[in-house]
């Protein structure tokens, strides 16, 4: 008997198949958002599962879920994990790390051009038939080469963009972690760590990589952005929630920062109905991984840790890795 899994949102059809080779799977082609409840019943003997960040896995669930031995995130971020209870049930966790690390950091590197430079904003002019002539303060926006970043949160990601800063836009780089990089990473990314509060004061762009936490939650508010500079741009590709948006929509209103460029928001797919009415923020509805080759390999990857762990008993990419050693 093959064993018993879900795929909880529509994937790549050749990823699927493969699953369905070695599975019996339950698919979600449809692609509805499943509520709790939902989620709760289609998992009753499922021994995996192949989840995005709409799946909330917590210890409520697991409860209801005994047969259940693998959940395999298609995704870096598993804030939607409650990776302790799923270690408490001897659930293992799996994420997608490595895969998309370059074409986030393109897309991170995209919103800051696109914020800085006021592109979504001057299309909007002209797509509405506002553009009579050409004037010289027309959309005058931020300078990005040669100016300084700060990246909150220098993980993969975050490295990624302070290399192409560096490298490719000549910036001075400033960085905010946890914990501070080593010598030759620093050296790589030409970054130079900085308390929070030194950087927003200095950095003309500060870009948001940090993975979403009780800690982190609202790592910028009010309090923070009345430290930027007044000229500054900020940009979110880590999570909602790392940004208090209606304090966020306040500040650009008011002129308190330049801009901002969002890809992701608290309680999406919904969007603060403030930050929808400012013309200074680009909004993109959480696509920083989305190539075709990126969202091919992290649903390669997440259909590799269930095969991996149900069919052989190994692991590629666990995230309590403990689990494996009982
Ligand atoms: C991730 O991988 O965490 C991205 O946000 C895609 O959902």
């Amino acid at each position: 008997m093959k064993p018993s899994i879900l795929v909880a949102r529509a994937i790549f059809p050749e990823v699927l198949a493969q699953l369905q080779q070695v599975f019996d799977v339950d698919h979600n082609q449809a692609d509805r958002v499943m509520s709790p409840d939902e989620l709760r019943a289609s998992l009753q003997g499922k021994a995996g599962a192949l989840t995005t960040g709409s799946e909330r896995i917590d210890s409520a669930l697991l409860a209801a879920c005994p047969d259940l031995r693998v959940v395999a995130n298609m995704a870096v971020g598993y804030n939607n994990f409650d990776v302790d209870a799923m270690t408490k049930a001897g659930v293992l966790a799996t994420n997608t790390p490595d895969v998309l690390t370059e074409t986030t950091a393109d897309f991170g590197f995209a919103l800051l051009m696109a914020t800085a430079r006021r592109v979504t904003e001057s299309e909007h002019y002209l797509r509405a038939g506002r553009w009579t002539q050409w004037s010289y303060d027309m959309f005058a926006g931020a300078e990005v080469h040669g100016s300084t970043l700060g990246v909150i949160g220098m993980g993969r990601i975050g490295q990624g963009i302070a290399r192409r800063a560096a490298h490719g836009f000549g910036m001075q780089v400033l960085y905010h972690n946890r914990s501070r990089l080593g010598p030759e990473l620093e050296a790589q990314c030409k970054a130079r760590y900085v308390d929070k509060a030194t950087l927003l004061r200095e950095a003309d762009h500060v870009v948001l990589v940090v993975p979403y936490s009780a800690q982190s939650h609202h790592t910028i508010g009010a309090q923070e952005l009345a430290q930027m500079k007044p000229t500054a741009t900020l940009v979110n590709i880590a999570r909602g929630g790392i940004v208090d948006d209606a304090a966020l929509a306040k500040a650009l209103q008011d002129r308190r920062i330049a801009a901002a460029g969002l890809d992701v928001f608290e309680g999406e797919p919904n969007v603060h109905p403030e930050l929808l009415k400012v013309p200074n923020v680009v909004l993109t509805p959480h696509i920083a991984s989305a190539t075709v080759k990126t969202r091919m390999a992290m649903a390669q990857l997440a259909a590799d840790n269930l095969m991996d762990w149900l069919l052989h008993g190994r692991t590629r990419t666990p995230l309590n890795p403990e689990v494996c050693r009982d």
